[in-house]
């Protein structure tokens, strides 16, 4: 597939074999503009001419994770601007490897976000780890979902891309950021990478981070005050108390100079190595692209799937589970993160069966009771359907559950999933996330992720993409 380079949303193309059409709304002067031209504009209106900010209210710097998703989506309008969202995060990446959570925007005021640049302070107290001396980012590090959005970025106009060396400039420092991840992250000892902090893996206020969180003295809340909740309701937020110990955490974080070994809080979480996994496959298809032949790090990515089942799978519950690495204990508490392995094409099969199977019991209801994805279990006595990470449905886990179910043969499951998800960034102006029930939007609207996926589902053929997942292949 090639694109036009970006020439502004009201020229933007329409989506090609989307089961949910509403681009059949586009042609009259007075008819509302189509799902794919409003994604488009979400995109353009945050876009800073280098990147995008996830939202300008709540969050208004470039976020890692989200750069990536949103790359993936850009890829349908501009593939020039994709490349250029990747190349500005990997800018801020530090000398261990390190991809940062954030990279900070210095026009941006330091009390629009906290925590801001002066209390992470990257340039000072990340020397030892190789902090950029003048890009100001974050210290803590989010899902390495960058090679997944690399390649499927590159294969969105692979004459583009070689044109650029885009490949041959990414290549290097994303065997970096995984190197570091494999390395210093393995926390464990059993080859999986941790989480140092729950800002990392992306669930903030999951209540899988309860247990190991309670371990941590909170700093008082004297000490900081959140920009957060200018942006967001107090009831949708995570409560001061889980502020104060993502505070503590990030504080002790930096004053050890950003090492990585020593902290009080450690966890090794199914999503974030099952993307570690789907980007080393990633990884291995850019080498060999490049002319190597990729196969050590399928192996690698091989062994790493064994070990996420040796120390995450637990079978009686069809499911996988958080390891607090400080307790050597699963954590048995079922959030999302426990489905996105699914995204495996060589999960083996009684593992994808299983999963299937419990996305759509009673615990996420998929299917049935909900409309996407909750991100914590219905039936859980921790479960709230507003609540950031305690129970709405987001759309950047629904759209790696889809890519998942389709990817394992689930096609009328993958189906009505991304019509829900095409549906609910309709109704809701492209909802931060939702309430997995009634599908009533949360959080910020106009969010980029949501946007950036809208597109992709629009985009992807889900004829070739069956075939494909038969073969054992992966999506375009
Ligand atoms: N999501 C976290 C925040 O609210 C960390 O990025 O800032």
């Amino acid at each position: 597939m090639s694109s036009p380079p970006f020439t502004g949303p009201g020229e933007a193309r329409g989506p090609e074999g989307a089961v949910y059409d509403p681009a059949a709304r586009t042609h009259a002067a007075s008819t509302p503009p189509s799902l794919h031209v409003r994604a488009a504009r979400v995109l353009e209106s945050n876009w800073t001419g280098t990147s995008t900010v996830p939202s300008y209210g709540l969050y208004p710097h470039q976020w890692s994770w989200d750069s990536a998703f949103i790359a993936i989506g850009l890829r349908h309008l501009s593939p020039l601007r994709a490349q250029t969202e990747l190349e500005t995060l990997l800018d801020g990446q530090w000398g261990d490897g390190r991809i940062p959570h954030i990279v900070f925007n210095p026009s941006v005021p330091l009390d629009a976000y906290f925590p801001s640049p002066d209390f992470w302070r990257s340039s000072t107290a990340g020397r030892a780890a190789g902090a950029p001396r003048t890009v100001q980012t974050s210290g803590i590090v989010q899902p390495p979902v960058h090679a997944l959005a690399a390649w499927l970025v590159h294969r969105a106009d692979p004459g583009l891309s070689r044109s650029r060396g885009f490949l041959a400039r990414v290549y290097p420092r994303l065997a970096a950021w995984h190197r570091y991840l494999l390395h210093r992250r393995d926390l464990g000892g059993g080859s999986l990478a941790s989480v140092v902090h729950p800002w990392e893996q992306g669930m903030d206020n999951s209540p899988c981070w309860d247990a190991p969180l309670s371990r941590i003295t909170p700093a008082p809340a004297r000490s900081f005050r959140r920009a957060d909740l200018d942006h967001g309701a107090a009831e949708d937020r995570p409560t001061d108390l889980d502020y104060g110990r993502y505070v503590r955490l990030a504080t002790d974080y930096r004053d050890g100079g950003y090492a990585d070994g020593a902290g009080a809080f450690a966890v090794e979480d199914p999503a974030f190595n099952a993307l570690l996994i789907a980007s080393e496959h990633a990884l291995a298809r850019i080498a060999r692209e490049l002319g190597a032949t990729g196969t050590a790090r399928h192996t690698r990515a091989e062994r790493l799937t064994a070990a996420l089942i040796d120390r995450l799978w637990d079978p009686a519950e069809g499911m996988f589970f958080c390891r607090d690495v400080r307790s050597g204990e699963l954590i048995p508490e079922r959030g999302v993160s426990g489905l996105v392995p699914l995204l495996l094409p060589t999960l083996p099969r009684d593992i994808s069966t299983a999963l299937v199977r419990t996305a759509g019991s009673p615990h996420f209801g998929l299917g049935d009771t909900t409309r996407l994805v909750p991100s914590y279990d219905l039936l859980g006595e921790a479960f709230d359907p507003r609540r950031y990470w305690r129970g709405p449905a987001w759309f950047n886990t629904s759209w790696l559950v889809e890519r998942g179910l389709r990817t394992h043969g689930e096609q009328a499951r993958a189906d009505a999933l991304r019509t829900a998800a095409l549906e609910l960034a309709d109704t809701t102006d492209f909802a931060e996330y939702v309430d997995p029930y009634t599908g009533e939007g949360c959080g910020a609207t106009g969010f980029s992720w949501t946007a950036a996926l809208t597109l992709d589902l629009l985009h992807s053929d889900t004829t070739v993409t069956a075939v494909l997942a038969a073969k054992g292949g992966d999506r375009p």
